[in-house]
């Protein structure tokens, strides 16, 4: 989107520590020095940040719920958010809970409970929004009650959840949020009035949270994958089979053209058996003399299971072992597809 609009986007590695030259906290102020008529904002550090959360969230939140609030949940990154909305609500009433959303990966829950800035706690973590390894100056650890961490998964997941059950598109902070007041909720009475902030929506993690694949390469879908997804994601379709009669040459000609190494024989419309690269190598090397017009059905192996498209792929290890590479799936149309070892590698 930046990109659209003009601007030259320098992205920043976040591995590195906040005052190494590299770090986006560093570019950003070198960039402020470089470039006539710029204005460093410094979210983390400039109490502008705080204040304009103190003169309109928090006084918005107090006026919406008629004063009535008895809890705040917030994620945590700058704090100017936390910071300014909660001084505000504990000036009205001092009993307000304020509990902060913090990630894995993050300075902030041990130092609010320990004083302890401790290196350890820092490590790379995919939630965007919130979570430090500075303490920013508009984080104001007295006004935050508690501190409750979440984890990347945790936070996709809720924010999956709320777009599918409340039709609410949220970006990954807001999904930690949720997640976070669903760790908490033991400590909620009926009457409580729970105000939780979203600050980002969901639409600039369609690639990200909202895509399966994205969320499946992280470990974060619970969903199984099924049969069906690997032959969805299997690049070379179309089903290859070879005539009972078929000479082996002919069957290692086929094999190398197509790079494949078993194949379905068949009879008719019907499928007899199986042939594999190794079954053949096998066979020509025990019979160096008369491999060449050997037939298939001579060394023919028990025909690939049939299997269902809904069978979860975990439950293909009943069917395929060394000698059974392969299974075979009829789609939706009737038509029949090969399931191999390899593209089960491919699709996981
Ligand atoms: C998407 C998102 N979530 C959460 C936050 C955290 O808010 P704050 O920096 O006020 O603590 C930010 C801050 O910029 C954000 O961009």
């Amino acid at each position: 989107m930046l990109k659209a609009h003009g601007a030259d986007v320098i992205v920043c590695p976040t591995n590195v520590e906040p005052t190494d030259p590299r770090s986006y906290y560093s570019i950003a102020e070198k960039l402020s020095k470089e470039i006539p008529n710029s204005f460093w904002c410094n979210q983390y550090d400039n109490l502008s940040n705080t204040q304009a959360h103190y003169e309109s969230t928090g006084p918005e939140i107090w006026d919406q719920t008629d004063g009535k609030i008895t809890h705040l949940i917030v994620g945590v990154g700058t704090g100017g958010t936390v910071s300014g909305t909660a001084k505000y609500l504990k000036e009205k009433n001092p009993n307000i809970k304020v509990w902060g959303i913090d990630t894995y990966g993050s300075v902030f829950k041990k130092y609010k409970e320990t004083g302890i800035f401790d290196e350890k706690e820092i490590y790379p973590y995919i939630t965007e929004g919130i979570g430090e390894d500075i303490l920013p100056k508009n984080v104001n650890f007295d006004l935050i009650d508690h501190f409750e961490k979440v984890t990347d998964k945790d936070a996709a997941i809720a924010a999956r959840r709320l777009a599918r059950e409340e039709g609410i598109l949220l970006g990954y902070s807001g999904g930690s949020a949720m997640a976070g007041f669903h760790q908490l909720a033991n400590r909620f009475t009926a009457d409580d009035v729970v105000v939780i902030i979203f600050h980002d929506h969901g639409s600039r993690y369609i690639g990200k949270i909202y895509n399966d694949d994205w969320m499946r390469e992280r470990g974060f879908l619970d969903v199984e994958l099924k049969v069906r997804d690997v032959l969805n994601k299997k690049v070379v379709k179309g089903f290859i089979s070879v005539d009972k009669k078929d000479k082996l040459k002919d069957i290692l000609k086929l094999m190398k053209a197509n790079d494949i190494s078993q194949l379905p024989v068949s009879e008719g419309d019907e499928l007899v058996g199986s042939i594999t690269e190794s079954k053949i190598l096998e066979h020509i090397l025990n019979n160096p003399l008369k491999n060449i017009d050997t037939q298939a059905e001579e060394i023919l192996d028990p025909a690939f299971p049939v299997v269902s498209l809904d069978m979860p792929v975990k439950e293909l290890n009943k069917y395929m072992s060394k000698t059974n590479p392969a299974v075979i799936v009829k789609d939706n149309m009737g038509a029949s597809h090969i399931v191999t070892q390899y593209d089960i590698i491919q699709a996981l």
